[in-house]
C-alpha cells in the first residue's frame, strides 16, 4: 500500500477514484481496516481516529483534506516527526473567496435587517455607508484571508488584518501580535474570522474581543467553532453591541436542533460549507506534494507543528 485514505465522513469511493486518477499507478486504499500498517507510505486524512496515524511506523507524511489541520494535530499519539501538510488548492481558496465575500456584502448593505423587515412587511431604507467608509477587519491573512482581502479591496473597503508577524501590507492597515489585537478590533465593522485553531487562537473571539468592537459591529466565523465563546456571542448580540453574526463553523458539528443559534434573529448559520473540498480538485494538489516529497524536495503547506499552522 502506498495510501491510505482515513475519513469517516468524506464519501470515501469518490476519493479513492480521484486519489488513483491523480496517482496512476499508485496502490490507494482506504482504511484502516485490513491494511498492513508497515506498508502504508503517504497518509490522506480527515479526523483520523486517534492512534490510527501511530500505528503506520513508515508514513512519510499525512495529508489533510483541508486547509485546517487541528484536526490532525488533535491526536496525542501523533508521531513527533511526521509532517503534517494542509491543503493549498485554488478550488478551495475561490470557494473561502466566494463565501467570505458574499457575506461581507450582506453586513454591509444590512440585509439582515431587510430580512427582518421583510418578515414585518415593512419597507424602509436603511441608511448604509459608503464601502471607503467601512472598516472591515480580517483575522489572519494567509491563503484564504489574503484572497479574501484581494476581492474585498476591489469594493473599496478601508480594510485591515491581523497576523502574528508584522510585515508590509499594500492593502490595508495590518496588525500583529496580542499588542495589535485590541486597536485592530477598535477600527472593525464587519469581523471576518480566517484564522487556524491553535493554543493561541482557541476562544478568541470572547466578550473582551467583541467589547473592543465598534458598537453595532458583525461577526463573521469562517474559520472553526473553537474560536467563537458562543455564550460571550449571544450576550453581546443581546445587548446591542454586536448587531448581527454569520457562523459557517460550531464548537460542536452539525449543530444540534436545540441550539440557540439555530433560531437567533440576528445569527445566520451555514453547515460548514463556505469551502469545501473537492476530491477531484485536492487529490491533484495532494498528488502533486508526494511527487515533491518522493524527489526529496519541500511539500507545499507543511504546517510549522510547533505553531500549530
Ligand atoms: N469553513 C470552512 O469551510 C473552512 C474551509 C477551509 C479552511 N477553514 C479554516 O480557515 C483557516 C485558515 O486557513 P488558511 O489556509 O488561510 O491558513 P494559513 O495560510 O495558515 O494562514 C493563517 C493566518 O493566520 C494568522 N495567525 C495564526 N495564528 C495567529 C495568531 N496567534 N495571531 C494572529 N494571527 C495568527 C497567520 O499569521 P502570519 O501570516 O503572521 O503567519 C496567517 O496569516 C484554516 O485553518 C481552517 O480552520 C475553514
Amino acid at each position: 500500500v502506498a495510501i491510505l485514505f482515513l475519513s469517516e465522513t468524506d464519501p470515501v469511493d469518490e476519493w479513492a477514484a480521484a486519489l488513483a486518477r491523480a496517482l496512476p499507478g499508485e496502490d490507494v486504499r482506504t482504511g484502516p481496516a485490513g491494511i498492513d500498517g508497515a506498508s502504508v507510505e503517504f497518509a490522506v486524512a480527515w479526523r483520523p481516529p486517534a492512534g490510527a496515524l501511530a500505528a503506520l511506523p513508515n508514513l512519510r507524511a499525512v495529508f489533510s483534506l483541508g486547509a485546517g489541520v487541528d484536526h490532525v494535530l488533535g491526536d496525542p499519539g501523533l508521531p513527533a516527526n511526521l509532517p503534517v501538510v494542509r491543503l493549498i488548492d485554488p478550488d478551495l481558496t475561490r470557494q473561502m473567496t466566494e463565501w467570505v465575500v458574499m457575506n461581507v456584502l450582506r453586513h454591509h448593505r444590512a440585509m439582515p435587517d431587510y430580512a427582518a423587515q421583510q418578515a414585518e412587511g415593512l419597507w424602509r431604507e436603511i441608511a448604509v455607508p459608503p464601502a471607503r467608509e467601512r472598516r472591515v477587519g480580517i483575522m489572519g491573512l494567509g491563503v484564504l484571508g489574503g484572497a479574501a482581502a484581494t476581492a474585498l479591496v476591489s469594493f473599496g473597503f478601508a480594510l485591515a488584518a491581523w497576523v502574528r508577524s508584522r510585515r508590509p501590507w499594500p492593502l490595508g492597515e495590518l496588525f500583529a501580535g496580542q499588542e495589535g489585537l485590541g486597536p485592530f478590533l477598535a477600527r472593525t465593522d464587519i469581523l471576518v474570522c480566517l484564522l487556524p485553531l491553535t493554543a493561541e487562537t482557541r476562544g478568541i473571539l470572547d466578550g473582551r474581543a467583541f467589547a473592543a468592537l465598534p458598537p453595532g459591529a458583525a461577526v463573521i466565523n469562517a474559520a472553526r467553532g473553537g474560536h467563537l465563546v458562543e455564550a460571550d456571542l449571544i450576550a453581546a448580540l443581546e445587548s446591542g453591541k454586536l448587531s448581527a453574526a454569520t457562523l459557517d463553523v460550531f464548537a460542536d458539528e452539525p449543530l444540534p436542533p436545540p441550539h440557540p443559534f439555530w433560531r437567533h434573529p440576528r445569527i445566520t448559520v451555514t453547515p460548514h460549507v463556505a469551502a469545501v473540498t473537492r476530491p477531484e480538485c485536492a487529490a491533484r494538489e495532494i498528488a502533486a506534494n508526494i511527487r515533491r516529497c518522493r524527489a526529496g524536495g519541500p511539500m507545499r503547506g507543511t504546517v510549522d507543528r510547533r505553531r500549530g499552522y
